[in-house]
């Protein structure tokens, strides 16, 4: 079945008197998924760093680029499929980590209740080190679809390791070591609420469940909740630099990736330090405000990485953005905020709702427009908006 057909099953249940219950646009599921969501979490998931100006350029940047139609092309089938990292996935699309993902499900178990996507759709989710359940519990609802463990390097260098091998031993497929991330942006509107969810120890599963980390503490985390999370603030944050990448690489046979380059210098440096792939990404303008839209970083970087896999991410709304960031070069492209909203509106069928919209809209762009194939998408198949 093509990705496309999505959009026939809704039009038959409409002949049947029933139509879609979660929402077909993002203004929408946004709004919605705003009410749904507590006051806390939303202004969480939804703000930014500094005015916020990067995270809505983020998004901007895709309406500055348009696909030309191509006529008598007679794409009655699409492949969107990819090959990254020894893997066949179905489409080039990943759920983005979400650290607080937990709990944006209304019964706290998000990330199991995105497992269950991931393993109903073929749509990898790649699982924040901040987990509302232990990340083998979330590897466990995977099914056949392959999952990414995405670490936040402790200071605690034992730490990382148990959390890497903890990732292999429940067969995750890939490493994605997020390196912007070592300090919190300065995100105001989580200051004007003091609003930090980890603090309050929510999502904290992957340290609470650790043996390395449990024989740092004096008392179990069960018994000592609050000094668990002085020791895990402690811990949390590792400035990294290049001379740890050895140390990195040495953790892991699985491929390794590194999230948030944006500069094809750091491309070419990270491949001669022996990572598998780049994550171009600006973690959706809520670290550093006043940058370029990462959409503007992925040429550059695509260009350095010459040939390795390069994944996207950052103000991904529409299956028309999913195009465009494999036109200019990512091999696969990460989903964030719309399949939260997708969650907190619907659980495991909101989310799965979420990405089939994404990609069955990208799967027709691709049949009107004459593009069959996800390889077909070049630089040169785009024009600038002006
Ligand atoms: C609420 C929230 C929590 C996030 N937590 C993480 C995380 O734990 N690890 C990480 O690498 N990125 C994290 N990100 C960044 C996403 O992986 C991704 O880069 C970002 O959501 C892309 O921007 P977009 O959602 O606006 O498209 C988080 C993003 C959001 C919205």
């Amino acid at each position: 079945m093509a990705f496309g057909d999505y959009q026939f099953e809704i039009y038959l249940q409409g002949l049947a008197g029933v139509l879609p219950s979660l929402p077909m646009t993002y203004t929408e599921l946004e709004a919605k998924a705003a009410a749904a969501l507590s006051p806390s979490v939303w202004s969480y998931v939804a703000g930014g760093a500094g005015d916020e100006r990067t995270q809505r350029a983020n998004v901007a940047a895709f309406d500055k680029w348009g696909l030309i139609p191509r006529m008598f092309v007679g794409a009655a089938e699409r492949d969107l499929s990819v090959e990254m990292f020894g893997l066949r996935l179905p489409a080039p699309v990943f759920m983005a980590p979400i650290g607080v993902i937990g709990i944006c499900a209304q019964d706290g178990h998000g990330d199991l209740a995105s497992a269950r996507a991931a393993a109903a759709t073929g749509v990898p989710m790649m699982v924040s080190t901040l987990t509302a359940d232990p990340l083998e519990d979330v590897a466990a609802e995977f099914g056949d679809t392959p999952g990414f463990f995405q670490l936040y390097t402790p200071k605690d260098r034992e730490l990382a390791a148990s959390l890497v091998q903890r990732a292999q031993g429940a067969g995750y497929r890939a490493i994605v070591v997020t390196l912007d991330t070592w300090v919190p942006g300065w995100r105001p509107r989580d200051l004007a609420t003091s609003n930090f969810p980890q603090l309050r120890g929510h999502c904290l599963a992957n340290y609470f469940s650790d043996p390395v980390f449990r024989a740092s503490l004096a008392q179990p985390p069960e018994e000592n909740p609050q000094a668990a999370i002085l020791s895990w603030v402690q811990t949390f944050g590792n400035p990294l630099t290049w001379a740890d990448l050895p140390w990195l690489r040495s953790l892991t046979d699985l491929p390794l990736i590194v999230k948030g380059i944006c500069h094809p210098d750091d491309v070419r440096r990270a491949r001669d330090g022996g990572v598998d792939g780049v994550y171009c990404s600006t973690h959706g303008g809520r670290q550093a405000n006043g940058g370029l839209p990462a959409l503007d970083c992925l040429p550059d970087v695509v260009a350095a990485a010459d040939g390795m896999p390069v994944l996207f991410d950052s103000g991904v709304r529409t299956g028309a953005d999913i195009i465009k960031a494999l036109a200019l070069g990512a091999t696969a492209v990460g989903i964030g905020r719309p399949y939260a909203y997708g969650l907190a509106l619907g659980g495991t069928a909101g989310i799965v709702h979420v990405l089939r919209s994404l990609l069955a809209e990208a799967d027709l762009i691709m049949a009107v427009d004459g593009y069959p194939s996800r390889v077909d998408l070049t630089p040169e198949t785009l024009r600038r908006v002006t």
